[in-house]
């Protein structure tokens, strides 16, 4: 497990910038799948050992897979689990008193000038998902080991900016079978502007804060040449200074720092001028700064009103700094983070869109930002949630906590016992081993009764060479106790199965 952050294109970063991003613990949703990539050959997918027996013995041996209602055809590469393909069709942004569907709400609010989209399929073409935006072939994102893939050409979206150039194209085209999908102004005559809230998904480690499907909100937001042209002439000489920390600004809840310049590390783009994106950037900034403002003023709130001290602590006051950043549909680009119990957590990525991008959807005139938030960071913080489970728990006890519209903070219930079972074992010979598939296996066999899975230990053996990994697998119901035996015939299952489907051996 590594603790380093990277974003899901920093593969392309020189060398000197990754070392940058390497200090944080960045948020789900936006960067850590793509980081324990880089342990693994970028074209690892079908060529590994490791990684064939992994899919050989997980194999769904139907013709076709399942997905809300659609079959499709499967393959080598197909890789989702049942487990995964369950939470397809839970729709939790949708369920209005859940927190994740409140805060969607709050976001959208923020936003009423653009199209909300919630209600896009998760089932999007690896074109979509990847190339539409820029990744390279090879970049690691795009492994079997990081994404849940339904065949080679189409998987489950890793991120929400897979509809960036659908729904750019679509506004372009006017094609209104897929406007009409956006829930308020679907009639307005066109929009260049739209919100899309959706249910993503990666193979991921497991713990408190990573759960292998997640909620993002992204945003673009785009305009006419012309339109910034004239607010540009109407602007003053100290606004146009391409210093982009000028958007920072504090507020008694929210201090934002931003020291960040457009300049070599994070270029701008040849199509654009220095001018453009001096606005773009600037315009950008400060409504992700009023949006972040607003929360963080409501998560205060709500825990002042609560009088306990929920997950958020007592902490009243967040720092939030912007950061350099890469993604390949972006430049420049920037991540924000905030200040939380003593970590600083990634809460979205953002940039100027790539030229190539309103190109390609036919609008060469219009030049844009966009961004993408990590729900599921923002509602823990929100709502005090302390365990991401929570959010796809239907005990009463959670659930029956919230209300539309409402922002309270989360009285947990009390914790049940948890229970730490280790596993020990040799690698198979000449294997690449991703501990990916550790984390599939193991919660395909045990649900939402594991809490955490964690590698303790790592070593290979002086004279055989052999690699050894020892696992602690950490059980804790959510919402009922657990006896010593069931545990034990989980762990004995999950032992079994690595044995099968790995090829290891345990030791
Ligand atoms: N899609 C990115 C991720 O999941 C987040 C992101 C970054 C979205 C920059 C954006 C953006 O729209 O401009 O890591």
């Amino acid at each position: 497990m590594l603790a380093a952050t990277l974003l899901l294109g920093l593969r392309n970063r020189p060398a000197h910038s990754l070392l940058i991003c390497t200090f944080n613990r960045g948020t789900q949703g936006l960067s850590r799948h793509a980081a324990r990539t880089c342990a693994v050959s970028a074209r690892a997918p079908l060529s590994t050992s490791c990684t064939r027996r992994q899919s050989e013995a997980s194999k769904i041996e139907s013709k076709t897979l399942d997905v809300l209602g659609t079959a499709y055809a499967t393959d080598d590469w197909t890789n989702t689990p049942p487990a995964i393909l369950a939470k397809t069709g839970r729709n939790l942004l949708h369920q209005p008193s859940h927190p994740l569907a409140i805060l969607k709400e709050l976001i959208f609010k923020e936003f009423p000038t653009f199209a909300h989209y919630d209600s896009l399929s998760p089932v999007v073409s690896t074109h979509q998902n990847f190339d539409s935006l820029g990744f390279a072939q090879d970049h690691p994102g795009r492994s079997k080991t990081d994404t849940y893939y339904v065949n080679q050409n189409t998987l489950l979206r890793t991120h929400t900016s897979a509809h960036q150039l659908q729904l750019l194209a679509a506004i372009s085209q006017g094609e209104h079978n897929v406007l009409m999908q956006a829930k308020n102004n679907f009639a307005a005559p066109r929009n260049e502007r739209f919100l899309v809230a959706a249910d993503v998904y990666r193979r991921d480690e497991i713990d408190a804060s990573h759960y292998p499907v997640f909620h993002q909100m992204e945003g673009v937001c785009t305009f006419s040449r012309e339109e910034v042209r004239d607010k540009i002439r109407q602007a003053t000489t100290a606004e146009r200074d391409s210093r982009t920390g000028d958007a920072c600004h504090s507020d008694q809840v929210a201090q934002m720092v931003d020291a960040t310049v457009v300049g070599e590390d994070n270029p701008m783009q040849s199509a654009h001028s220095a001018e453009e994106v001096a606005f773009l950037v600037k315009n950008m900034k400060q409504a992700m700064n009023d949006m972040v403002v607003q929360i963080l003023t409501k998560a205060v709130a709500a825990q002042q009103s609560s009088g306990e001290v929920s997950a958020s602590g007592s902490q009243t006051q967040f720092p939030v700094r912007w950061i350099d950043a890469y993604f390949p549909f972006t430049s420049p680009s920037w991540e924000m983070e905030v200040l939380f119990q003593g970590e600083w957590l990634e809460i979205c990525g953002c940039g100027v869109m790539k030229q190539e991008i309103l190109n390609q959807a036919g609008m060469p005139d219009r030049i844009g930002w966009a961004f993408g938030f990590g729900l599921e960071r923002l509602a823990m913080l929100l709502f005090g949630v302390h365990d991401i489970r929570l959010f796809w728990s239907s005990d009463s006890r959670f659930v029956g906590q919230f209300s539309p519209g409402r922002i309270n903070s989360f009285r947990p219930f009390s914790r049940h016992p948890s229970c730490a079972k280790d596993v020990s074992f040799w690698l198979p010979a000449e294997s690449t081993f991703h501990e990916n598939d550790i984390m599939d296996l193991v919660r395909e066999t045990a649900g939402d009764l594991v809490e955490g899975v964690k590698l303790i230990d790592s070593f290979t053996h002086p004279k055989t060479g052999k690699g050894s990994r020892c696992y602690r697998i950490n059980y804790c119901s959510m919402d009922r106790n657990v006896t010593n035996e069931e545990i034990n015939v989980v762990q004995e299952l999950v032992r079994k199965r690595m044995v099968e489907q790995l090829g290891v051996t345990l030791r």
